[in-house]
């Protein structure tokens, strides 16, 4: 079974090393690698921070709009392939205005790929801005002002990055800013942090989804929350064992989840780097941890279920 939906993407996680490299050369920009083979022998990751400082390293060469548009066009197309027809896929906005690039270059190129997503690919596609919880809650206001501000079509906002260092409670005016301006919410939280993050962004941040939030299934009492409230984890087992998240995929919860009754959906995280794009993910999911067409249609509708789409889009997905 294919999944229909993909909600929690970064597309700066879908930047493949041959993408890379040609990005570099039309920029003339010199890499610390011989070839994409050299740099994908680097994605042997320990922990989330040694993932975020290649990731972080790889994004230097998108420069121009039409960069982000082709990093954007190209996921589109590997995703309409693995069968998702409806995505929202994240921005790490800051990363790039940070070293230089303008927003609205950036904002140009991607939502100018995800508009046009219908008709090239068959598939519906909206935008969440990430804002990154190690830089300061001042930063995170600014962007999302200048994001409201710059009339671009964003569906969302959300917060990534390492959840070791920031108290969700840092970033509660920025996501303020965003409800007040009719923004859906999402927040990483529970991935390599303690269940207390989950409740953090739920109760700080009022997000209405939860990017990760495996490790909320050391509480039993936010496990019966997160039922009880219907939110949505959007799950990636994949990424948390190739980040070391979880010691084997059979050792995942997710499956242990979905039978307490969380709306658990699934979903590949950064694919170029973990090796699977959402069909991957899901054979694998499936196939470690014994998966049924119950499970998956489960996690199907809940993919549907969750999305931030019309409820006649909804109606069209299941
Ligand atoms: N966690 C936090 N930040 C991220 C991730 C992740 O899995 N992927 C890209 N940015
Ligand atoms: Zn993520």
């Amino acid at each position: 079974m294919r999944m229909p939906t993909e909600l929690h993407l970064h597309l700066e996680g879908t930047l493949e090393p041959e993408m890379t490299f040609r990005l570099a050369e039309q920029n003339r920009l010199d890499l610390p690698w011989r070839d994409p083979d050299e740099l994908r022998a680097r994605f042997d990751f320990t922990d989330l921070q040694s993932f975020l400082d290649l990731y972080t390293m790889s994004q230097e060469v998108l420069r121009t709009g039409e960069d982000f548009h082709a990093l954007t066009d190209a996921y589109l197309a590997r995703a309409a392939a693995a069968g998702v027809r409806h995505a929202e896929v994240s921005l790490d906005l800051q990363a790039h205005t940070g070293r230089g690039v303008r927003a609205a270059e950036v904002l140009d190129g991607v939502t100018s790929a995800l508009q046009a997503a219908p008709g090239r690919h068959g598939l519906s596609a909206g935008l969440i801005v990430t804002v990154l919880r190690h830089l300061p809650g001042e930063a995170a206001l600014a962007t999302v002002r200048e994001v409201v501000e710059s009339g671009y079509p964003v569906l969302g906002l959300g917060l990534c990055s390492t959840e070791l260092t920031a108290h969700a409670r840092d970033f509660v005016e920025a996501f303020d800013l965003a409800r007040a301006h009719g923004l859906h919410l999402t927040a990483h939280a529970g991935e390599e942090g303690p269940p207390q993050n989950v409740t953090g962004v739920l109760d700080h941040l009022r997000v209405e989804r939860v990017d990760h939030g495996v490790r909320a299934c050391g509480d039993p009492a936010l496990v019966a929350r997160l039922v009880a409230q219907r939110i949505p984890l959007t799950v990636c087992p994949v990424s948390n064992l190739r980040l070391r998240v979880v010691d084997a995929l059979h050792e995942h919860p997710l499956r242990r989840m979905l039978d307490s009754g969380v709306m658990v959906t699934l979903n590949s995280d950064d694919p170029a780097y973990f090796g699977g794009y959402l069909d991957e993910v899901t054979d694998r999911t499936a196939e470690a941890l014994d998966l049924g067409e119950e499970h998956l249609s489960t996690l199907a509708r809940n993919g549907i279920d969750a999305a931030w789409v019309e409820e006649s889009r909804r109606r069209e997905l299941h």
